[in-house]
């Protein structure tokens, strides 16, 4: 049920992640401490984060400054491309719990499909999982093909695929694969960066007193994804969060269903470099 800040879905192994979080990308270190308090003191409940953010070690501070318990925040970090292998992975994520100074993560993703290496990532992920370290895992960027190929080496399925996701770029098939397979997808950009001067999200918002930003995340709570919209602005972090007080009319979700242009602000997982 998506009917406060707090709502939460299940994962395929029994956790609870929220279905709204905060994303931290480009966030500095600093900073992330003091947007990651206000967060959770506006009541967000989740944190996205990353090891190549650069920013975990303020995350960690946000979240102890809080003064909220652990227990009740949810945070993710992915392991970057560079530390991808089994046994790189393995220290990578060590890395990571050393700067967020915590004894374990709610999600680990692996953060791009590296070719030649996600699949050990992968082993390395299952092993952490088994051992405790993580409460959930997962991926992120993989398009159907390579979960299909982590399906054929692992023992435990993906729990979350992070993708870019937005009106402009839906990704209906994807959608459908991770939903049959009990997979969570997670909207990476749900705001497109900031690109929100679309008349037809601001015209449906008019409707409903809301902005563009809000209409579009009510569209991915609706869709059943969850979503991490990025601010580093106290205003924007509660309007942000002000989407569980309106439902979209089916009409609404079409309008907006329509808007799709397979646009990406970001690279494909097929064609990326880094
Ligand atoms: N797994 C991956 O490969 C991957 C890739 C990209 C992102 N991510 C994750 O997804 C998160 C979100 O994506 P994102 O940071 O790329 O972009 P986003 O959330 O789509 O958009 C953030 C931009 O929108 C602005 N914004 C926020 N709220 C707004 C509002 N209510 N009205 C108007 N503008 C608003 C922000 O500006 P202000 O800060 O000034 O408010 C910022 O410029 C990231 O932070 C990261 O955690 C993951």
């Amino acid at each position: 049920m998506t009917t406060s800040i707090h709502s939460t879905v299940k994962l395929q192994n029994g956790v609870e992640m929220p279905w709204l979080g905060l994303g931290v990308w480009k966030v500095p270190d600093e900073e992330a401490t003091s947007i990651v308090q206000q967060a959770i003191e506006t009541g967000y409940r989740a944190v996205d984060t990353a090891a190549v953010y650069g920013n975990e070690a303020g995350v960690g501070r946000g979240i102890k400054a809080s003064g909220v318990a652990r227990d009740q925040i949810f945070v993710t970090t992915k392991v970057w491309n560079a530390d991808q292998g089994y046994e790189q992975s393995l220290k990578a994520f060590d890395e990571s719990l050393n700067k967020l100074e915590l004894d374990h993560i709610d999600l680990l993703l692996i953060h791009w499909p590296v070719k030649g290496k996600y699949v050990d990532t992968w082993r390395a992920l299952e092993e952490i999982y088994r051992k405790g370290h993580a409460r959930a895992i997962g991926v992120s960027n993989f398009h159907q093909h390579h979960l299909e190929d982590i399906a054929a080496i692992s023992t435990i399925t993906p729990m979350v695929n992070q993708v870019e996701y937005h009106p402009l770029l839906a990704q209906e098939s994807l959608r459908a694969y991770c939903q049959s397979n009990d997979i969570r997808l997670t909207a990476w950009s749900p705001l497109m960066q900031g690109n929100l001067d679309i008349a037809v999200l601001q015209e449906i918002g008019s409707k409903y007193g809301k902005s563009a930003a809000q209409v579009v995340l009510r569209w991915d709570l609706q869709n059943g994804v969850i979503t991490i919209p990025k601010t580093s602005s106290k205003g924007r972090l509660i309007e942000n969060s002000n989407i569980f007080d309106f439902q979209l009319t089916d009409e609404d979700m079409g309008l907006i269903n329509a808007l799709n242009q397979n646009k990406r602000f970001g690279p494909d997982p097929d064609n990326f470099d880094f």
